[in-house]
């Protein structure tokens, strides 16, 4: 039997789960023709999408400060950041509608609630420090999570994640940047580091997921190498970088736990508060409702747009037609 004719004979028969996970174990990309198990195709559709959703409605708490921004120099810095986080929305949108979910059918999850976003964009930015703060945890915490992606089995979210962490890591900068110079400014100025600090350690924590023996589907995604790493490790990673960036900021973490552990070679800390974490992720954080409010006004009002971009579309299409 010719060679080739023996391999088709010997891949037919073979079972396709068995297919996709040796491609998997083997490190090559699945990309969106391949075949994959319809859970894999679910939970990359669930994740990718919360992804996107989260980015968008990031964009929202920072928004609030772009016309508040105390120089024009931040200001820009600030405008830079919000387009860079549509853009991240965009390319995840994209990247899911290659598993066959149109964009509509994600803007409706999200907006009927049945789609969550990221847990920390429920939480108000109530002075400028904010914004230090947001770039330096929330972006910090986002990159922590997000470098692992630009490995993940899928793809074209692996390649989106790309670009995403090359401007993750900006605005990160940004971020510390900003507190550092509000840091060695007047008492004021850094009363109001330390208070941002306090409000959105914990938050930036709970962003890395319940604890492992808690995380419904981390187990199965480690096996399909949609994931890499467990939530409590990439956590822990993130506590010891913070510990160690905060004191030079002269600031502190409000944790009366937190203490390095010379035979863990790693940050102690204390525990988290999982009943506000999941009082937040089902929709009873500070402002669960103002932003949800504020997608669905945006679809709503943003209609008009897209009928005249559809009816544009269909005039060009007719006078195509008309001159062929
Ligand atoms: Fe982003
Ligand atoms: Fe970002």
């Amino acid at each position: 039997m010719p060679k080739f004719v023996a391999k088709f004979c010997y891949m037919s028969i073979q079972n396709p789960e068995k297919i996709f996970q040796d491609k998997v174990d083997a490190e090559v990309r699945i990309e969106p023709k391949d075949w994959m198990p319809e859970k894999y195709r679910q939970t990359l559709i669930r994740q990718i999408s919360q992804h996107a959703h989260s980015e968008i409605v990031g964009m929202l708490p920072e928004g609030n400060w772009i016309s508040r921004a105390p120089s024009l120099k931040r200001k820009q810095i600030l405008i830079a950041k919000v387009q860079d986080e549509a853009g991240h929305g965009l390319y995840l949108y994209s990247a899911a509608e290659t598993l066959g979910i149109t964009r509509d059918q994600m803007y409706d999850q999200l907006h009927s609630g049945k789609a969550k976003y990221s847990s920390i964009f429920n939480y108000p930015t109530l002075n400028w420090a904010d914004m230090g703060t947001v770039g330096w945890l929330v972006d910090g915490a986002a990159i922590m999570n997000q470098v692992p992606l630009c490995r993940t089995s899928f793809g074209p979210y692996s390649r989106a994640m790309i670009r995403v962490c090359k401007e993750e890591s900006f605005h990160q900068r940004q971020g510390f940047e900003a507190l550092l110079v509000l840091s060695k400014g007047n008492p004021d100025q850094r009363a109001m580091v330390q208070d941002a600090i306090d409000r959105w350690w914990w938050p930036s924590l709970m962003m890395f997921g319940p604890n492992d023996s808690e995380s419904l589907h981390s187990e199965q995604s480690m096996k399909w190498k949609i994931k890499r790493f467990s939530n409590d490790e990439l956590r822990q990673r993130f506590v010891d970088m913070v510990a160690e960036q905060v004191k030079l900021l002269g600031m502190t973490l409000p944790d009366p736990d937190l203490k390095w552990n010379e035979e863990r070679k790693h940050y102690d800390f204390g525990t988290i508060n999982w009943d506000e974490f999941w009082n937040v992720v089902n929709g009873n954080g500070p402002c669960n409702k103002q932003r949800l409010d504020a997608r669905k006004n945006a679809w709503e009002a943003g209609a008009w747009v897209r009928e005249a971009a559809q009816a544009h579309a269909d005039k060009r299409i007719n006078r195509k037609q008309k001159a062929a």
